[in-house]
């Protein structure tokens, strides 16, 4: 079926899993057909629901690393022209346990993705880095140039997508986000290394202590998940309402620009959720940061985006979502 859009097709890589989800979920609402494509090694068939049977959405379960999927997926649908790639190694610990496949999906196999797509014409590339590129550099707030050959990588995971995200810098069409800690509907809270937003509401809902590792005093820039679509859809010049703007290049971070204490975290959620948790204090996890925030002028600049949802907003919608489940 010819979408409102000209026939332009979205490729998203990842589409199964958390983020890639709401991004597939969103574009649809604006009217683009979709391609889907997802391996299921982190992303879950549960996810995509919402929209699965949605006439302009097509699914393909691909692994990255096939040899010209791009141009294979062009064959079959032609309008396809912009490519959001989320697909990853996503796991910090499970990167360090294997740091030789973390490189091919998340360094080589991107790359060859993004040349794929430049030979092709895409009109974007859209990759997702994090703020794991800036290892463990203390300066408060990170500013894009501070990831560099010197930074010290506290795993295979940061490193990986710091490369990526310097080759990226240098092509045309090319844009690397690097997200701060993203939060939201959807994100599994299951493992001890899922993120500390998905584990408290968790934690909260079933009444078990909330576990903070160290003092609670540490900080982070916890951005929601519609922020982040709405990151990507500025950053492929998309526009809010399909508005066309002016497509970026280049490395940005993603983030709200302010920072939250695990601590405060804690007792917020425990208030939204009306539980009567207690906090437990563990000793502090090993590697962890003390502080990370983002500097947000550069893509503010560029791409006319800010977040707009309140951590407050962004942890009620999360917990109404996540109810569901407790
Ligand atoms: C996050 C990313 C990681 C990325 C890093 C880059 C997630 C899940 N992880 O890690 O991919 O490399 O940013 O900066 O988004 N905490 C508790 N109790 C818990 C769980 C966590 O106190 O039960 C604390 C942690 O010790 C940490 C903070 O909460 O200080 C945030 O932890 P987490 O959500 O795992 O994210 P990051 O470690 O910041």
């Amino acid at each position: 079926m010819q979408s409102e859009h000209n026939g332009e097709l979205c490729l998203i890589t990842g589409a199964a899993g958390f983020v890639g989800s709401h991004l597939a979920q969103r574009l649809l609402e604006m009217g683009f057909s979709v391609i889907g494509v997802d391996n299921f090694f982190s992303g879950r068939a549960a996810n995509m629901i919402s929209f699965r049977d949605h006439p302009e959405f097509t699914f393909r379960r691909a692994d990255i690393r096939e040899p010209d999927l791009l141009k294979r997926l062009k064959a079959s649908h032609p309008g396809v022209c912009r490519c959001f790639h989320l697909a990853a190694v996503v796991s910090v610990p499970y990167s360090v346990a294997h740091p030789e496949l973390t490189m091919e999906i998340n360094h080589r196999a991107s790359l060859r993705l993004m040349e794929e797509a430049d030979r092709l014409e895409f009109k974007s590339f859209i990759f997702a880095g994090s703020a794991a590129e800036y290892g463990d550099d203390q300066r408060i707030p990170l500013h894009e140039d501070y990831a560099s050959e010197a930074t010290r990588h506290l795993s295979p995971y940061g490193l990986s997508k710091f490369l990526t995200s310097r080759a990226i810098a240098n092509f045309p069409r090319g844009v690397s986000l690097r997200f701060f800690n993203i939060y939201g509907p959807r994100q599994d809270p299951a493992s001890p290394y899922s993120g500390v937003i998905s584990r408290f509401i968790d934690m909260a809902g079933k009444g078990s202590p909330l576990t903070i590792f160290g003092d609670g005093f540490q900080t982070r820039d916890f951005i929601y998940v519609s922020d982040v679509v709405d990151a990507y859809i500025a950053a492929a010049g998309l526009g809010n309402e399909g508005r066309k703007q002016k497509a970026i290049q280049g490395v940005f971070n993603v983030g709200t620009g302010g920072s939250t204490t695990v601590r405060e975290l804690a007792t917020t959620i425990i208030e939204v959720c009306g539980s009567r948790s207690a906090i437990d204090c563990l000793p502090e996890r090993p590697g962890d940061i003390r502080h990370s925030l983002a500097a947000v002028g550069k893509f503010q600049e560029a791409a006319g985006w800010s977040a707009k949802v309140s951590l407050q907003e962004g942890l009620i919608e999360t917990i109404r979502e996540m109810r569901d489940c407790f």
